[in-house]
C-alpha cells in the first residue's frame, strides 16, 4: 500500500462495512508495479535461454545450451592448461633437475601436498611429523639418506631395515648393561659393561663402530636423541634387542616397513613426493 495516498480520496470498491470501513482498491508505488513486470519479464526470457522446466526424467534445455556439467568441463580445462607446462615437464626431467628449477619445484610441492595427505601421511603423520613407529621425514635425520635420489627409492621400492634378535644370545644382565648404553649413548655418555657388549655382539657392524649409524643398512644413528622406538626407556631398548626389527620368524619382532609404490603411483607422482619430501626434511 502506498502510504502517500490519503485514504479520503482513494477510489474505493463500493463495499462498505460497520458504517464507514471502505474496501479501497489503492495502487502500490509504480516501483513496485515495475519492478513486479521485470522480474516477469526475466522469469520469461530465463526459462528460454537456460534449462529450467522440469519434465518428467529431464528438464527444458534451453536455447543457449548451458549445463552444469560443461560449466566444470570448462574449469576443469582452464586449470589443466595452466598446469600442463609444469606437468609436461616434471615428466621429462629427473627429480634432482627439478628441484633446481625454482618455480618447479614450488609447482610440485604444491601439488604433491594433497597426494602426501591420502597415501603417506597416515603413517608418517601430517606434513611428515611422523607417528609412534613411523619415522618423521620433515628433519634432516635419515635412516637411509636425505638425498633426492634416495629418498625417491625409499618410496619407489619401499624399506624394510633388519636388524635380528638378540634376546636368546644374551642374559637378563647382559641385555640390561647393553640397553643402558644404548641410552646413555644418546646423551653422549657410555655405560662401561654395555659398551664392551655393542662391540663384541656386533652391534657396531651396523650401527657403525662408534654407534653413529650406517645409512647404506638403514641403521639408526645411536648417538642422537631421535628415537624411532617410543617410549625412550630401558624397557623398549631391551624390547629392540631382544627381539630385532623385521626379524624374520621372530614373532614379537618390531614392524617397519615402507611399502614400495613403483605400482601404486606413476613415476611422475613418486618424483614429486621425492621434491617433496626433500624439501621438508631440508635435504641431506
Ligand atoms: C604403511 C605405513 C607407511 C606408508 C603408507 C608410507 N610409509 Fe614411508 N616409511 C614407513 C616406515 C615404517 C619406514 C621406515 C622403514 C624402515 O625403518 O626400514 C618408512 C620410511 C620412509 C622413508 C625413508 C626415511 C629415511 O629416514 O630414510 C621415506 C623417504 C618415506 N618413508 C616416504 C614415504 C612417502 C613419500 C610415502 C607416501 C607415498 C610413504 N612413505 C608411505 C611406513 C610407511
Ligand atoms: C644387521 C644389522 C643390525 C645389527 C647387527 C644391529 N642392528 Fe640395531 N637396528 C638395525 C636397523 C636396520 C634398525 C632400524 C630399523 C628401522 O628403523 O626400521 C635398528 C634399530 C635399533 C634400535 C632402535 C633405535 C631407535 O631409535 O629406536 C636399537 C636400540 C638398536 N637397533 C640397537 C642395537 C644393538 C644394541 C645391537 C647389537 C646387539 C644392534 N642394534 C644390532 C640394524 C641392526
Amino acid at each position: 500500500m502506498n502510504d502517500k495516498n490519503n485514504p479520503a480520496q482513494s477510489p474505493d470498491t463500493g463495499h462498505v462495512w460497520d458504517g464507514n470501513l471502505r474496501e479501497l482498491t489503492n495502487q502500490p508505488p509504480r516501483w513496485w508495479m515495475i519492478t513486479l513486470y521485470l522480474s516477469g519479464i526475466f522469469m520469461v526470457v530465463y526459462f528460454i535461454l537456460y534449462p529450467s522446466i522440469p519434465l518428467v526424467n529431464d528438464s527444458t534445455e534451453g536455447v543457449l545450451g548451458w549445463t552444469q556439467m560443461k560449466r566444470m568441463q570448462e574449469s576443469v580445462e582452464k586449470i589443466q592448461a595452466i598446469r600442463a607446462p609444469y606437468e609436461n615437464k616434471i615428466k621429462d626431467l629427473s627429480a634432482a633437475a627439478i628441484l633446481a628449477d625454482q618455480d618447479l619445484s614450488t609447482y610440485t610441492v604444491r601439488s604433491a601436498k594433497v597426494l602426501f595427505g591420502d597415501r603417506c601421511s597416515p603413517c608418517h603423520g601430517g606434513g611428515g611429523a611422523g607417528n609412534p613407529g613411523y619415522p618423521v621425514l620433515a628433519d634432516d635425520n635419515w635412516l637411509y639418506g636425505g638425498s633426492i635420489e634416495t629418498i625417491q627409492q625409499s618410496i619407489s621400492n619401499g624399506r624394510a631395515g633388519m636388524m635380528p634378535a638378540f634376546g636368546a644370545m644374551m642374559n637378563e644382565q647382559q641385555l640390561s648393561d647393553l640397553a643402558q648404553h644404548v641410552l646413555a649413548m644418546a646423551k653422549g655418555e657410555e655405560h662401561a659393561p654395555g659398551k664392551e657388549l655393542f662391540t663384541s655382539m656386533g652391534c657396531g657392524g651396523c650401527h657403525g663402530a662408534q654407534g653413529e649409524g650406517m645409512q647404506m643398512m638403514g641403521a639408526p644413528n645411536l648417538t642422537d636423541a631421535i628415537w624411532r622406538f617410543v617410549p625412550a626407556n630401558e624397557e623398549s631398548v631391551k624390547y629392540t634387542i631382544a627381539h630385532g626389527v623385521n626379524a624374520s620368524g621372530v614373532e614379537q619382532t618390531r614392524q617397519a616397513r615402507m611399502p614400495s609404490f613403483q605400482d601404486q603411483l606413476s613415476e611422475t607422482d613418486i618424483k614429486k613426493l621425492a621434491v617433496y619430501v626433500y624439501k621438508l626434511g631440508g635435504g641431506q
